[in-house]
């Protein structure tokens, strides 16, 4: 684990300066939540380093990328081929920093949209990414899913994906298939 969280801080240092700062608090914020619920901080650690590597590609870099890595694309990441950053960072950390660890990859892969049955370290990374300080401090929406965060990561994923899945209809935007499936996915569970 050492050594992929070398290779992954090398290419840390190549992202810009701000990216570089979110992926910090990032970090400090999954290794906290993790801590709370009993969860591997250092794997949760690893996976929010990587989670952003690409996220300062622009969108023909990202399509280009994930041509050549062979990614199956839907037509919504052809249209907003930012939610490609997830998914082209999980390659890197397969593929080209040997992590065998899957449940990292899937972390980093899914950390946009969600998933249905994310494990605890894959609900810790993308949590993490929503609420970090200054995400919060910029969005006071957000201080609820900070909140559920303390004590259920489930509600937290729900409160999210309300918010955010509101919003994009709000802007007439497209909403990514997996966050709709994630929503449903959770909320059947909770009314069992
Ligand atoms: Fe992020």
């Amino acid at each position: 684990m050492e050594k992929l969280l070398e290779s992954i801080e090398e290419r840390l240092a190549l992202v810009p300066e701000g990216l570089r700062a979110h992926v910090q608090r990032t970090r400090a914020t999954a290794r906290n939540i993790a801590e709370n619920h009993g969860i591997d901080a250092t794997r949760c650690d690893v996976g929010a380093a990587a989670h952003d590597l690409a996220r300062h590609w622009t969108n023909q870099a990202l399509l280009a990328e994930s041509q050549y890595q062979k990614l199956k694309l839907s037509d919504i990441e052809e249209k907003e081929p930012l939610l490609l950053h997830g998914p082209v960072a999980a390659f890197w950390l397969r593929n080209e920093m040997n992590c065998s660890d899957s449940e990292l990859v899937s972390a980093v892969a899914y950390h946009t949209t969600g998933r249905p049955k994310m494990t605890p370290v894959e609900k810790v990374v993308f949590i993490a990414d929503k609420v970090e300080p200054e995400k919060v401090a910029r969005n006071e929406e957000l201080e609820i899913v900070l909140r559920h965060a303390e004590d259920n990561l489930d509600l937290a994923i729900l409160s999210y994906l309300s918010l955010r899945i509101r919003s994009l209809l709000e802007a007439n935007k497209l909403i990514h298939p997996l966050s709709l499936d994630t929503w449903n996915a959770i909320s059947a569970e909770k009314s069992h």
